[in-house]
C-alpha cells in the first residue's frame, strides 16, 4: 500500500509525538511503500523566519531518521522539494467550495488562538489535499485532529473526478490510536500548545529538570499511592524496563516511595530509552553530506510520482 503522511516542522519532536505518530510511521514502513514528508509549505502559515524554518526542517529530518525512519525503505522528503504540490493545490482550489473551508475547525481554532486570518491559513486544507492526492496515497496515518482535513481531501478528489473524470485515487484515513496516552508535565495531554512537553533529543539535563516539574499530588512519602491515577507513574511505565515498573508499582501501593525519587528515575529511563536514537542522530548530524544525499534522492523519487499525477490532472482539465 502507498502510505503517506506529513509532519509540520514546528519545533523539535516531543515524547507525545513519538507515541502518537512516529512509532506507527516506523512500523508502517515495513511491507508498504511509505512516503513521509516535512510540511514546510504548511509551516509558512505560522513561521515567519527563514533561518528558523530551515533549521526546523533539518531538525525534523534528523529526528525522524534517528527514530527509525529508514531512507532505504521509506521516501523521506521535504514538501517544497516537490514544487508540483503548489500547482496541484491551485487546480484543486478551483473545485473547492468556500463553504467547505469555512467550516474547518482547525482554521477557526488557529484564528481564535491569535494567528492572523490569512488566505494561506484558510486554504491550508487544499494544500494538504494536494500533498495526499499527488502521490496516489491509499492510506494516510494521522492523528484524530486531522480527520476533517482528510474528509475534505476526499471530497475535493471526488469533486475533481466528477468534473473531469477519474484522475485521483481516493485515500483512506488511518486514524492513529496513540500507542499510549502521554501526559505532559502538567498532567494534561502532552502538546506543544500546552507548553508541557519533553523533547526527545533535548539535553539530558533539561529532561531531568523537566521531570522534576511534573505535577503530582501532595501525598507524603510514607503513604500508599495509587499508581493507576498518577501521571508520573503513567510516564514511568512508558519508558522503564519491566522489572523496574513492577518494583515501583509495588512500592507505590505499599507506601514509602516519594515522587522525587520517581521523577529522578523517570528522567533516567527516558534518557536511556532514547539513547540509541540519540547516537544515531549525532551520527547523521556529523555527516551533513549524507543527509543531503538522502534528501536529494528522496526528492527525486517523490517528484517522479508527483509529476505523473500532476500531468494527469493538468491534461484532464485542459492545462498545457
Ligand atoms: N496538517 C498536518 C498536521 O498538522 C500535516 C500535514 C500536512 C499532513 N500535509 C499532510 C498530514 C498530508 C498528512 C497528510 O499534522
Amino acid at each position: 500500500m502507498r502510505i503517506l503522511s506529513g509532519i509540520q516542522p514546528s519545533g523539535a519532536l516531543h515524547v507525545g509525538n513519538y507515541f502518537g505518530a512516529i512509532r506507527q510511521y516506523v512500523a508502517l514502513q515495513e511491507g508498504n511503500d511509505a512516503f513521509y514528508f516535512v510540511a514546510d509549505y504548511h509551516a509558512l502559515t505560522s513561521v515567519r523566519d527563514a533561518a528558523r524554518l530551515r533549521g526546523s526542517v533539518r531538525d525534523v529530518l534528523l529526528d525522524l531518521l534517528a527514530l527509525g525512519i529508514d531512507p532505504d525503505r521509506a521516501t523521506l522528503f521535504v514538501q517544497s522539494d516537490v514544487p508540483e504540490t503548489t500547482e496541484l493545490a491551485w487546480l484543486l482550489s478551483t473545485v473547492t467550495p468556500m463553504g467547505w473551508l469555512e467550516k474547518c475547525v482547525s482554521y477557526k481554532d488557529k484564528v481564535q488562538q491569535g494567528l492572523p486570518a490569512e488566505h494561506g491559513l484558510f486554504a491550508y486544507p487544499v494544500l494538504q489535499a494536494a500533498d495526499i492526492l499527488l502521490y496516489d496515497a491509499d492510506l494516510v496515518p494521522v492523528g484524530q485532529d486531522q480527520k476533517q482535513h482528510l474528509e475534505i481531501t476526499r471530497d475535493i478528489a471526488e469533486r475533481f473526478n466528477h468534473t473531469y473524470g477519474e484522475v485521483f485515487r481516493l485515500p483512506k484515513p488511518h486514524i492513529l490510536e496513540a500507542v499510549a496516552v502521554v501526559p505532559g508535565l502538567d498532567g494534561r495531554k502532552m502538546s506543544k500548545s500546552y507548553d508541557n512537553t519533553i523533547e526527545i533529543f533535548e539535553d539530558p539535563k533539561v529532561i531531568a529538570k523537566k521531570c522534576k516539574r511534573i505535577v503530582t499530588d501532595s501525598t507524603p512519602v510514607e503513604a500508599p499511592k495509587d499508581p493507576e491515577t498518577d501521571n508520573l507513574f503513567q510516564m514511568f511505565k512508558l519508558f522503564a524496563p519491566a522489572v523496574e515498573i513492577a518494583e515501583v508499582d509495588r512500592r507505590y501501593r505499599a507506601g514509602g516511595i516519594g515522587y522525587g525519587e520517581v521523577k529522578g528515575r523517570l528522567a533516567e529511563a527516558i534518557i536511556a530509552a532514547f539513547a540509541p536514537a540519540r547516537e544515531r542522530r549525532a551520527d547523521w548530524e556529523a555527516h551533513p553530506a549524507r543527509l543531503a544525499e538522502v534528501r536529494v534522492a528522496a526528492a527525486a523519487r517523490a517528484r517522479q510520482e508527483a509529476r505523473s499525477v500532476l500531468d494527469r490532472a493538468r491534461a484532464a482539465c485542459g492545462i498545457g
